[in-house]
């Protein structure tokens, strides 16, 4: 191996003042049609960033003239997309690049990349170095505009390579796309995350907080809807804090929701809400924008404040549930979804009970919930604690409980509404329905004729169910 690069968490903590860089893509004049004759498969893991991210990787191959597979025992090219979050959705990654020895095996000339977070942390690529010696590339999350050049050099010189930055970020703009969705695209507005939340990688595998200048989104969206495109998701991971790191700092989240509403998108969507910079003036843009849908993922993560903490959130268990309140009072009929972590270190059956509380106060209608897991280099890590899986699990389940009550609760209130909804294709499980999202994010299966896909059409809901509604195109 002739070129490695590897990572340091340490360094990857770093925050400056210094002006974020921003590029233009640009490749090699002379690396041209790689892909000619050749098949390539992306395995993606873990959240939006990296669907968006895997968009890009698919758009500069597709340019190179690879073709996609979902088989294989015919790609040329298996590159994994990884997720650092958990520590199960490593597992899961380590276990794919088991299985891929074998493939190697019979395929000498299968190249196999491992791009995402996990490379972004020391352990992975130690592990993949000692362990997965048929890896070929290795890449993160500062160099995915590189890829293609690691790729030309693995194919040419038959080498492999590392090659992880950890750094605060720049930002490279006009990135090819291919994107998996018709109707619908991710946009991301910021990369990165200030938070350090104690219990999360994100800040050390994605840098720092950086938000795309207000030209490009405008541009980009504007592009999506000459080609037809209905609803657009902001991305970021925590999207109200959006333009906080401009010098100059005057132009917000709110701002960027009015300018995008006013070009006519007919959805937009974001991803994900800090309930720390969630301001009144981001609720009434929400609130009287009819084409910013009336969904917010506000993850709360605990609703004990000594367990928020000591997790670093910024806020209390009241201060939550006043933003919440102001929520419901501006947008009645909004719904809310969020993120919880059970079994942080410390906590107990009592802050458990808060968490429990808070969930019953806040009406979701929907939560990711997690089991804590230890991420090597951040400061939860060291944190004593004497929680076992058991009452981990234990609690887990409790607030599942309550949570799919809230699930239910959020389909049931529904029932024989007319709502809005953007039909998406044919119903995975049954071809003889369509199937769609509602303007509050909610899974919906309708008879409609087939002309109406990529459509926003009214739908009587006949019959809501715990997890989706049923429903019939007026
Ligand atoms: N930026 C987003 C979240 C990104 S990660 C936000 O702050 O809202 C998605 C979710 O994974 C988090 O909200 C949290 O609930 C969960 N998560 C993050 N780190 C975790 C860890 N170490 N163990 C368990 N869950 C975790
Ligand atoms: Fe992680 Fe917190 Fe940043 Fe979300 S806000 S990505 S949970 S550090
Ligand atoms: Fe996972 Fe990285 Fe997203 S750790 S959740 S893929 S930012």
């Amino acid at each position: 191996m002739e070129r490695m690069n590897k990572p340091d968490l340490r360094t990857a903590r770093k925050r400056s003042k210094s002006e974020v860089l921003v590029n233009e893509y640009q490749l090699s004049k002379d690396i041209k049609d790689l892909g000619l004759g050749k098949k390539f498969l992306i395995q993606t893991h873990g959240c939006q960033a990296n669907e968006a991210d895997t968009e890009i990787i698919k758009g500069m191959l597709l340019e190179q003239k690879f073709t996609e597979t979902d088989v294989l025992e015919e790609t040329d090219l298996v590159l994994i997309n990884t997720c650092a979050i958990r520590e199960g959705a490593e597992n899961k990654v380590f276990g794919e690049l088991g299985r891929l020895k074998s493939f190697k095996r019979v395929n000498p000339n299968l190249i196999i990349a491992v791009a995402g977070c996990m490379p972004q942390e020391e352990a992975t690529v130690e592990r993949i170095l000692k362990t997965y010696k048929h890896v070929d590339i290795v890449f993160g999350t500062h160099n995915i505009s590189k890829f293609i050049e690691y790729l030309n050099y693995v194919m040419k010189e038959n080498k492999s390579l590392i090659e992880v930055f950890s750094e605060e970020g720049h930002i490279t703009e006009h990135l090819p796309h291919a994107r998996d969705n018709r109707f619908k695209a991710w946009v991301n507005i910021m990369y990165g995350c200030d938070e350090f939340c104690t219990y999360c990688i994100v800040p050390y595998t994605r840098g720092k907080e950086r938000s795309r200048r207000k030209e490009y989104i405008i541009e980009e969206v504007k592009d999506l809807l000459e080609r037809g495109y209905k609803e657009i998701t902001l991305l970021g991971q925590n999207v109200n804090s959006y333009g906080l790191d401009f010098e100059n700092y005057n132009y917000s989240f709110a701002n960027l929701l009015e300018d995008l509403s006013d070009l006519g998108v007919p959805r937009i969507r974001f991803q994900t809400s800090h309930p720390k910079d969630f301001s009144d003036e981001l609720i009434d843009v929400i609130a009287i924008r009819d084409s910013v849908m009336p969904h917010i993922h506000l993850p709360v993560q605990s609703g004990s404040n000594k367990v928020l903490k000591k997790m670093n959130r910024k806020y209390t268990k009241e201060q939550y549930l006043d933003l919440v309140d102001r929520i419901y009072k501006a947008m009645p009929n909004v719904s809310i979804t969020t993120d919880i972590i059970v079994g942080f270190p410390t906590e107990t059956e009592e802050d458990f009970q808060d968490t429990l509380d808070l969930v019953r106060k806040s009406n979701f209608e929907g939560a990711f919930t997690f089991v804590y897991s230890k991420r090597k280099g951040t400061p939860a890590a060291t944190y004593e604690t004497d929680i076992t899986e058991e009452i981990a699990k234990d609690r887990l389940h409790r607030l599942n409980e309550l949570v799919n009550e809230g699930y239910k609760r959020g389909n049931l209130r529904f029932q024989d509404h007319t709502v809005k909804v953007l039909v998406e294709g044919i119903s995975k499980n049954n071809p003889e329905v369509l199937s769609g999202r509602t303007e509050n994010n909610k899974l919906i299966n309708l008879k409609a004729s087939k002309e109406t896909i990529g459509q926003i059409v009214e739908v009587r809901i006949i019959e809501a169910k715990t997890w989706s509604l049923e429903g019939e195109a007026l």
